[in-house]
This record gives C-alpha cells, structure tokens and sequence, in this order.
C-alpha cells in the first residue's frame, strides 16, 4: 500500500489524475473502473483540463463504472450513468459504446449482476480501479457486512450510505434503497487501485480501513491486502484523531 499525501482536495484531484493519465498514456485502450461521488470530481475535472489541452486522448479507453442506484433510469438526473455524462463523459472523446454502468431498471438482479461480471471480463479485467470512501468503509456499494462478497450484487443500502446520500435528493423518500455493485473480488481483481479521499470528516475511517485490521466490517480494509494499492489523501483525511 503506498500513501501519497496531499496538501488539500485539488492538489489530492491532481495526484489522482496524474496517475490515471500515465495509466492511459502507457496502455491507451485500458480499462478504467469508475466511482461517482465528490471525491472523485476534481480528479475528473483535471482529466477534462489536460484533455482539452490535446495531453490526454481516450478514444481507445473502455470504462466499468462501480455500482447504480436499482429504479432509476440512465437519463434520471440522480442516476450515477446521468452524474458520470455531467462530471466527465461529456467533456471526453469516451465513447458511449466503450462506458458501461450497471442497468438499474432491470428488475431481475441476478440476470443484471451476471450481464455485468461477465462485461468485466470480457474486456479482460480492470487495468485501473478509481475509488472513493464512504463513512461506514464502504467502497463502491459494498457495505460492512459478515462477510467480502465477490462479484457484482444487489445491495440493500445501510442507513448510513442513505443519510450521506440524501444531499443528492430533494426528499429522504426518494433515495433509492437499493444497488447494483460491483463486488470486492471484481475490485480486488484490478491490475491497479486508487482512491481519492479529503477532509477532516473520513479521518476516523481511513485510520479504521488502513491502520486497523482487516475485516468485512470496514470493506475498505482489504485493500491493504492489494498487490497495487495508493491512497490519495488530503492532509485533512490523514489527521487522525487520538
Ligand atoms: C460511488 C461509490 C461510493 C463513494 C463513497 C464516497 O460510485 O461507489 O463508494 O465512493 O460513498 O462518496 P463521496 O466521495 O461522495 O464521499
């Protein structure tokens, strides 16, 4: 596990980007897994800037995105396929073809879970996984459980991922309840993981992920255990309390 410390949220945007664009740079038509979220906004916001200077192409680029909300249609505004149009798609030559987000109006979760693993491994796996931390150690939609589970999932959201999640929505009501989620093997199956965290809020669970043990009841913990794990973090984020 390797830490690179940032002094504030764009610099830790920056950090993270240099690294996805060397990723692309060297190997163009990588595959790149996805996070929504607002840590990773400003790492996308820099990819778009570089883009727009002709340093960064992803024409040949494929993308897995981690999870969707179950219900919500692709062209819903709080849909993570409508986030990840607003914050990146759009600005990017990655074409819709080579993006893919699980579909959250497919009502049979087993057929949508099984579709999505086996478009993982049709593109041969993730070069790159990008991730952010949720409050409980969440990644992706992988909430503390008993157990790691494996491949993509249907999960039922913990009412702590519904509290953060609410500033998405106008009325707690109308945050979805469940999610498709790419599992912790398919992340852990990833030639390469990074993930963006900042301020003073996640200090608490990145000393629990990555200074505690390991275990199911933080799921960010098993990446201590990746062969090629940075976590990019702010000062802020890495100011623990006593
Ligand atoms: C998003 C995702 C989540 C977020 C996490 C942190 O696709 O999978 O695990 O990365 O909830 O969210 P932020 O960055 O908003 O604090």
């Amino acid at each position: 596990m390797k830490i690179i410390r940032a002094r504030d949220y764009d610099h830790m945007s920056r950090q993270a980007a240099n690294i996805i664009s060397a990723q692309v740079i060297l190997k163009p038509d990588s595959v790149l897994g996805l996070a929504t979220g607002s840590s990773p906004i400003g790492t996308y916001r820099q990819l778009i800037a570089w883009y727009l200077k002709g340093d960064i192409d992803f024409a040949q680029v494929r993308t897995v995105n981690l999870d969707e909300y179950v219900g919500l249609a692709p062209e819903n505004e709080q849909s993570y396929a409508c986030f990840m149009r607003r914050n990146f798609f759009n600005f990017v030559n990655i074409y819709p073809a080579n993006s893919y987000i699980p579909y959250g109006l497919n009502k049979n979760a087993e057929d949508e879970c099984s579709r999505y693993d086996r478009i993982i491994q049709s593109l041969g796996g993730i070069d790159l996984q990008l991730l952010g931390l949720g409050p409980n150690g969440h990644i992706g939609f992988n909430e503390p459980d008993e157990f790691f589970t494996k491949g993509t999932h249907k999960v039922s959201l913990s009412e702590a991922t519904t509290q953060a999640n609410k500033r998405f929505f106008e009325k707690e009501e109308d945050v979805p309840r469940f999610a498709y989620t790419m599992g912790i093997c398919d992340i852990m199956q990833a030639q390469r993981v990074v993930m963006v965290v900042s301020g003073a809020a996640k200090a608490p669970v990145v000393k629990q992920a990555f200074f505690g043990p390991v275990t199911p009841r933080c799921p960010a913990s098993i990446l201590q255990l990746h062969k090629d794990f940075t976590l990019v973090a702010d000062e802020a984020a890495l100011a623990f309390p006593d």
